[in-house]
């Protein structure tokens, strides 16, 4: 059912007296804000639903809970890995009941297990790289794109976060569960220093794309072993594991090198994938901003206001709003999929692409987190690479080749205040695909509108709240700016 009405007009709420906005944000109505909470609130249920189901082994986590067309009853590391490191998001967040608490804290303990069998039973197959597992830990037995090394990263990030967070809590258990986690001896028998090496000596081997398809470099995979790395380097540090911890930093210097070489100037867009099999295919791709998103680290390059993830970002808005009628004439958010001329409809891979909620979801939680990154500057420099984006966003307001707009000018105020609105325009496109009971499938039919392709897939979820997540961060920034002043 598309049971969105209305929701996209925003009007301009004067706040009251000293907690009058700096920046200025433009409030959503009241009926998109409780939209979006009534969401939030299915969506985490049905995130903690597909990380506890009875029928499989505990820790496991299904992609959906769909049998047949399409079967994803399975525990895909990558799917998994982002799924988790957004159940610690919402563990830190405060909206969990006690009850929800105590279920995230009991499958986080059962997730180690789970991926200890993982790891063991993963080298009768394609060694860590191993991309997806029956719900009771065996290897995935047929044909399939092996290997795919963003997972291994990806739970590194993921079981390194969840260590961060134990150690603040400083519960009883730490002392038990921190030898599964990291270990410096050598061989290594921990889980966490398991997929570091395999990282850290692998990053350069060609392996399939997230998308399951593509052999070849990738940006998303590359920018999520730089991250595990450098978290990686830290928690080595900790452990007294110098040797490795030099190593790791080692690897992400050349990492760095190697992810220069995906800017393609000519195209002003961040390639997907360089020496690929499939050179046919487009390289213009939301796994770009997904990478920037899950990966993105201080201080390192590609964050997300780099001008060159900002006028990829430009490219996939303009490419997707041209792809999909239901982008026609619309004042919701573009509905975005994974990249141009994708054939994969949700059950069949020689038909036509759709919209998907993980990409469009992303693009919202990248405005909110750009407008954020933004607000912490002291003025932004309108260049080359970046005057589409900008010139975009600005709509009527001008914008010039070569321009500085500061800090306190009222176009800067302007740019964060349209960031967040937009994000929230994107919000608003998944709120109107959603079906009425909050359950999200894969993707949205292109024509339709309809959910399609696997239902209540749990990465659909997990990315709406993320984006609400960082929706709420960045509110609280622009709206106290002038209080802490
Ligand atoms: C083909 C899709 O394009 C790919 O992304 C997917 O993982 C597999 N089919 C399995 O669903
Ligand atoms: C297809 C997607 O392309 C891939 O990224 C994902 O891991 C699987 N489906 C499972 O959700």
């Amino acid at each position: 059912m598309l049971n969105g009405t209305c929701l996209f007009i925003r009007s301009k709420v004067i706040l009251s007296g000293f907690i009058f906005s700096f920046f200025m944000i433009t409030e959503t109505t009241q009926a998109a804000q409780s939209s979006f909470d009534d969401q939030f609130s299915n969506s985490k249920q049905f995130l903690i639903s597909n990380m506890t189901r009875p029928d499989a082994m505990a820790g496991a986590v299904i992609a959906a809970p769909s049998l047949r067309a399409p079967d994803y009853y399975y525990h895909w590391v990558r799917d998994a890995a982002l799924t988790v490191k957004a159940s610690l998001d919402l563990y830190q967040d405060g909206r969990l009941t006690e009850q929800e608490r105590l279920t995230l804290q009991k499958f986080y303990l059962d997730h180690l297990k789970f991926n200890q069998l993982l790891q063991k039973n993963s080298f009768v197959g394609e060694g860590p790289g191993e991309p997806k597992f029956l719900v009771n830990g065996k290897i995935y037995p047929l044909p399939w794109g092996r290997p795919q090394n963003d997972g291994p990263a990806l739970r590194a990030q993921s079981l390194i976060q969840y260590y961060q967070i134990l150690k603040r809590e400083n519960g009883t258990a730490l002392p038990s569960i921190t030898p599964l986690i990291y270990q410096p001896e050598w061989p290594n028998n921990s889980l966490v220093k398991s997929d570091l090496e395999f990282t850290a000596h692998h990053w350069q081997d060609l392996n399939f794309d997230l998308w399951e398809e593509v052999y070849g470099y990738h940006f998303f995979t590359l920018m999520a072993q730089r991250k595990a790395l450098i978290m990686g380097a830290q928690l080595a540090q900790e452990f007294q594991d110098v040797g490795a911890s030099n190593y790791y930093l080692q690897q992400v210097s050349e990492i760095n090198f190697a992810l220069d070489q995906f800017w393609n100037p000519s195209e002003n867009l961040i390639a997907a994938t360089l020496k690929t099999t499939h050179p046919t295919k487009s390289n213009l791709d939301s796994a770009v901003l997904l990478a920037v998103l899950h990966s993105a680290c201080d201080g390192c390059s590609f964050s997300l206001t780099d001008d060159r993830v900002l006028a990829t970002f430009q490219k996939l808005q303009e490419s997707f709003s041209r792809s999909y009628a239901i982008n026609a004439n619309s004042k919701l958010g573009t509905a975005f999929g994974r990249y141009p001329n994708d054939t994969y409809d949700g059950y069949k891979t020689n038909s036509e692409g759709n919209p998907w909620v993980l990409a469009t979801a992303a693009a919202a939680e990248y405005l909110y987190r750009a407008a954020h990154e933004f607000s912490e500057k002291n003025s932004i420099q309108i260049n080359s690479t970046n005057f589409t984006f900008f010139q975009s966003l600005a709509r009527s307001q001008k914008i010039v080749l070569n321009q500085t707009i500061l800090k306190d000018s009222s176009l800067f105020k302007f740019i964060l205040s349209e960031l967040y609105g937009q994000a929230d325009q994107y919000l608003e496109r998944i709120i109107f695909h959603k079906n009425s009971d909050g359950s999200l499938s894969e993707q949205i039919n292109r024509d339709s509108g309809y959910m399609q392709g696997a239902p209540n897939l749990t990465w659909s979820h997990a990315s709406f709240l993320t984006a609400v997540m960082a929706r709420d961060r960045t509110h609280a920034r622009l709206k106290t700016k002038k209080v802490q002043q």
